[in-house]
Order: structure tokens, then sequence, then C-alpha cells
């Protein structure tokens, strides 16, 4: 069967085609010809993994799933939250992002953050989320060159090195994103018997 993962990320793709081939063949945006930006205006996870499914359901056919993650700062009330990938500014810098969360908690002792992910199903039966989240802290400076993004200055709970410190198959085997998607392919493996 045909599903389309609404990501032009290679990494992304790479991770759940290795979960789900054969039974499922996951195409993605533009394997599957949606070239334009995906619409995402929500201001929650759950609305913009929705919006960005329902889009994809609704102008092309294909079933097919769409992923929103989020840092979450207990002292900043949640934030950056929805807005992680832009917080410093619209030009999406991981560095300039990281900056300001750090300059943000200084002198705040409550460091308690969380990764949360979001994923959106949806076929001809409607759609389901899933949700995956691991909890954590921020560090007072970065640590650790692997991952992406605020990986350098997460440190997920019960380990000692942030998520810039782990291999891909550790961290994976308990991010947020890992455990949304195991969710997701639990329900999908079940759906293909
Ligand atoms: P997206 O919804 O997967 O595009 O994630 C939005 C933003 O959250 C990214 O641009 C990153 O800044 C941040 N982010 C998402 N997942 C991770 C992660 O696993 N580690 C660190 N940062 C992440």
């Amino acid at each position: 069967m045909n599903i389309c993962f609404a990501t032009n990320n290679a990494k992304k793709l790479l991770e759940i085609r290795q979960l789900l081939e054969p039974a499922y063949r996951v195409k993605s945006l533009e394997e599957i010809g949606c070239r334009e930006e995906l619409p995402e205006t929500g201001s929650t996870l759950e609305a913009n993994s929705l919006q960005k499914a329902q889009y994809v359901w609704d102008h092309y056919g294909i079933a097919c799933f769409a992923d929103d993650t989020g840092l979450e700062i207990e002292a900043l009330g949640g934030e950056p939250g929805v807005y992680s990938a832009r917080y410093a500014g619209p030009e999406r810098d991981n560095e300039a992002n990281i900056a300001l969360v750090l300059q943000k908690l200084e002198g705040q002792p409550n460091r308690k953050a969380r990764f949360r992910t979001l994923i959106t199903w949806i076929d001809v039966h409607g759609y389901r989320q899933f949700e995956g989240k691991v909890e954590g802290e921020i560090l007072e400076q970065k640590s650790g060159e692997k991952g992406f993004g605020y990986d350098p200055v997460f440190r997920p709970e019960g380990r000692e090195c942030s998520f810039a410190e782990m291999s891909m198959e550790e961290k994976n085997a308990i991010s947020h994103r890992g455990r949304a998607l195991k969710k997701l392919t639990d329900f999908l493996r079940e759906a293909a018997n």
C-alpha cells in the first residue's frame, strides 16, 4: 500500500521506511508531486500536524501522516513549543534558538523541559493522533556535536549526557519522535494484518 509521510526530510524518511517497508511504500511530499509549502498556522502541535496531514489528504487523496514537534520548557510557560523551529526568528537558526533559550533561563533554577511529538494519520476512515514525549532538563551550556536542533542543551531524564552526545539509535530508543513513531507503526502493522 502506498502512503505518504508529509515531509521531505531524508533522515526522517529513511527511519520510517526501515520500520514500515515492505508492508507500506512510504512516499515523500516530493514523490507525490507536492512542492508547495504545507499550511502550518495552528497554535498547537495537535492542530499543526492535523493541518498538514489533512492538506495532503484533501489535495492528493493519499493516506498519509504528518508530524510536528516542540520543546516545552516549564519555566517559560511551555515555550518555545509550536514555535521551536523559529524561536529566534524566521531564519530557523538552531544556534540562535539555543542562545535565546539559554538567555531566557539565565539564573532560573527550574530547568525542566520536555520534547513532544504529535503524529496525525489520516485516511478514508478519518484521522488518529499519536503522541510521544521525553522529559528532561535544559543544560547550562551546550554539550555534544551529534543530532540537531536543541539536542546539545537537552538532557533526558535518567541520563548523564545530552541528546547530542548519544548515537542516533540510542536517542531514537527514548526520544519523543521515536515513541510517537512506535505508536504509529504498531497501529499500521496491525491494520496491515
Ligand atoms: P519539526 O516539527 O520536526 O520540524 O520540529 C520543529 C523544531 O523542533 C525543529 O526545527 C527543532 O528546532 C526542534 N526539534 C524537533 N525535534 C528535535 C529533536 O529531536 N532534537 C532537537 N530539536 C528538535
